[in-house]
């Protein structure tokens, strides 16, 4: 399994997934403010993997910090949550980790003590999320026939979970019981994670796969080839709807349409209980240059006004169920 984000002890070790598949380039982060650029800049991604960096790096800040009475230690604390909140605003496992975080900490006010506490929560973190992978994994495999053709969009697998994978954790597990034919990534502009990050991981798994554009799953679904959809989740709302890396919602009207079923695959930190439906998602826009240029090459002529959400939401309705590690939910959902 590969494993990108590595607790030392005292520092952060970190797959730099900006650079994948071309080179593996391993970063050794002390300072979360270092952490909070890797998760901005996608050096960190996948909405739990941020939300295990986002653990990391609070725990860095803390260990790293030279104040020595309680009050001061408390507000560079607060410049620490503050930092790694400001840095992908739809993920919501880098909120569930910032609450996570500030529940450990309780009352305590010991300095040393908080170190220790926050330490050992980011690590709770980073356990729990490779053992809601595996639960989940196996949980969503039961839903996938023989001789399955799978499609899925973005990348899912054990780099975005820094575990075993959500979306691409059911396919690697289904694929295990001997169960899938073959995987369709879909590329995933505009930054590619499916081109760049998903054949990565299949490759590793060996898992038969043939890449798509986005554009080309329409035809591809109607073609009869795909027996499954499945994605993953930045932020699920009480309803059901979902947001996930754009595209998803074409793909879930594309698989409605084509009387495919479409399966949301995510852990259960990745829900949020304090919004009724999708409507309140905050989408996260990105740098323009991310749609002018691939992979730091200008393809767009000068002066072109862009246009960059970074995730869609995908309403409830075209949701065939929703896998976390503690069941399958079925419509209508209500996880409030
Ligand atoms: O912008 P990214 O690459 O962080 O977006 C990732 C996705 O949209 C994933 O599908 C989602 O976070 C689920 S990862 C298991």
């Amino acid at each position: 399994m590969i494993v990108p984000l590595e607790w030392k002890g005292d520092r952060l070790r970190v797959l730099d997934q900006t650079k994948l598949p071309k080179d593996e380039v391993w970063m050794t982060l002390t300072n979360y403010r270092d952490v909070a650029y890797a998760i901005k800049t996608l050096q960190i991604r996948g909405a739990p993997a941020i939300g295990i960096g986002t653990g990391y790096g609070i725990a860095l800040g803390a260990i790293y910090s030279k104040e020595t009475k309680p009050d001061k230690f408390a507000s560079e604390l607060g410049e620490v949550f503050a930092t790694l909140g400001a840095t992908r605003p739809t993920a919501r496992n880098l909120f569930s980790a910032i609450e996570r975080m500030k529940k450990a900490i309780g009352l305590e006010n010991d300095i040393e003590q908080l170190k220790r506490i926050l330490v050992s929560e980011a690590v709770a973190i980073h356990a729990e999320q490779i053992q809601a992978d595996r639960t989940l994994s196996i949980l969503g495999a039961s839903l996938i026939e023989p001789g399955a053709t799978i499609l899925t969009h973005c990348n899912t697998g054990p780099l975005a979970t820094a575990g075993y994978g959500t979306a691409l954790g059911v396919v690697i597990c289904a694929f295990a019981q001997g169960k899938v034919e073959k995987v369709i990534p879909t590329e995933t502009r505009p930054l590619c994670q499916g081109s760049r990050l998903t054949t990565w991981e299949l490759k590793q798994a060996g898992i038969p796969f043939r890449l798509i554009t986005d554009s080309m799953a329409g035809y591809v679904m109607s073609r009869g080839i795909v027996d499954a959809v499945i994605v993953g989740a930045d932020r699920i709302a009480g309803n059901g709807d979902t947001a996930n890396k754009i595209g998803t919602y074409t793909l879930a009207v594309l698989a409605k349409e084509n009387s495919i079923p479409f399966y949301v695959a995510a852990p259960t930190t990745t829900i949020d209980k304090s919004i009724a439906t999708g409507t309140e998602i905050v989408i996260e826009e990105r740098a323009p240059d991310e749609v002018t240029c691939i992979a730091g090459v200008r393809i767009a002529s000068d002066g072109t006004e862009v246009f960059n959400p970074s995730f869609d939401v995908t309403p409830a309705r075209y949701i065939t169920a929703i896998i976390t590690e503690e069941a399958i939910a079925r419509p209508p959902y209500n996880f409030i």
